[in-house]
């Protein structure tokens, strides 16, 4: 499969499907050929938002095989997901049993390439045809996939990011936590300002205060001080990314000290403009480690470090992909060989 492997775009010939119902729970996966889901156009998830989603890699290894990375710990993202969207929670290992029959099926679409890998969409969608406003009382579990380079064209290069004045993304006791479809749409409003702005993403400050940082949407964040990395601790109000993890697991076997500490958008600001914050990167399946060279809101804008990729993002990136790509020891058990 040749292209430009734009995120997104170019799928692999297979799926895997599982139904749930209340009467009879879940039935086993089965492998098809990739092709529109019957879907009655009053489906709970099309009304409702009754859907949760998940986002996960494969990757080649050097001897040839392909690894899933933490498929157990986006299963249980989903499960918890589900919970708070009121829906049942796919077994773990019906999850991963699903993901390896996709990977096994599709894999030979990911070239021998460490540039790109198998991007796999897991997707749990209420299909119960009713407009009563409950739980759906049935489900279908996609499991898709696309092959990939970087979420942002510019690869490791620097993103600059918008701080919406008007939009807020999650609240508390809301559903930021988990991976809701519902979460994504209402950002594009702010993504369009973002870009009217020469911004490539948009960065959320929690809905209360208008003060902490919280994400970028689709990627959690970490800063880096003069002594130690930083990312905000999980409100309820961001997503528990598992890159978020991976870095703070992975930061202190490179030297880096690590914490769970909230930052106010002033004191990001005030730590650019001192030099005492020196790196700020975003972090997520898709975008990986991406650093952000800028930040703009309605009134100023400010460069973080020098504006260019700095040598945190690029250890912790270098780092990650190694164990991904199978160039480094798993000592935390991350691969998993199909
Ligand atoms: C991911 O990083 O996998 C995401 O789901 C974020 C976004 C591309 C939807």
């Amino acid at each position: 499969m040749a292209g430009s492997y734009q995120f997104g775009t170019q799928f692999t010939a297979h799926m895997v499907t599982a139904t749930w119902s209340r009467a009879k729970g879940w039935g086993a996966p089965e492998l098809t050929e990739r092709r529109p889901i019957p879907l009655d156009p009053t489906a709970v998830g099309l009304h409702y938002g009754q859907s949760v989603f998940e986002g996960l890699k494969a990757h080649r290894q050097p001897d040839g095989h392909i690894s899933i990375f933490r498929p157990h710990a986006h299963a249980s993202r989903m499960r918890q997901s589900a919970a708070r969207l009121a829906m049942p929670e796919p077994p773990v290992d019906l999850f991963v049993e699903a993901l390896e029959m996709f990977v096994r099926a599709d894999g030979d679409a990911l070239p021998d390439d460490p540039s790109l890998s198998l991007y796999v969409r897991p997707l749990l969608i209420a299909t119960e045809s009713t407009l009563a406003l409950r739980p759906a009382d049935e489900f279908l579990f996609v499991v898709l996939g696309f092959v990939t380079k970087a979420f942002f064209t510019g690869g490791m290069n620097p993103v600059s990011v918008w701080v919406s004045p008007d939009f807020a993304r999650a609240m508390p006791g809301g559903t930021g936590a988990a991976k809701y479809t519902g979460n994504y749409a209402p950002t594009f409003a702010a993504q369009t300002q973002a870009a009217e702005n020469g911004c490539d993403q948009v960065v959320w400050l929690d809905a209360v205060e208008r003060r902490w940082v919280e994400e970028l949407g689709g990627m959690n964040l970490f800063f880096v001080h003069r002594d130690r990395i930083t990312t905000p601790p999980l409100t309820g109000t961001l997503l528990p990314g598992v890159t978020r993890d991976c870095l703070l697991q992975l930061a202190p076997g490179l030297g880096y000290a690590v914490a769970e500490e909230p930052i106010a958008i002033d004191e990001w600001r005030a730590g650019c403009h001192d030099g005492s914050i020196v790196e700020t990167l975003a972090c997520g399946t898709a975008a990986i480690v991406t650093p952000i060279g800028a930040v703009k809101t309605a009134s100023e804008s400010w460069t973080v470090g020098d504006g260019t990729t700095g040598p945190v993002a690029k250890a912790l990136y270098d780092a990650l992909q190694a164990v991904q790509q199978g160039r480094a020891e798993d000592p935390f058990g991350w691969r998993y060989p199909v």
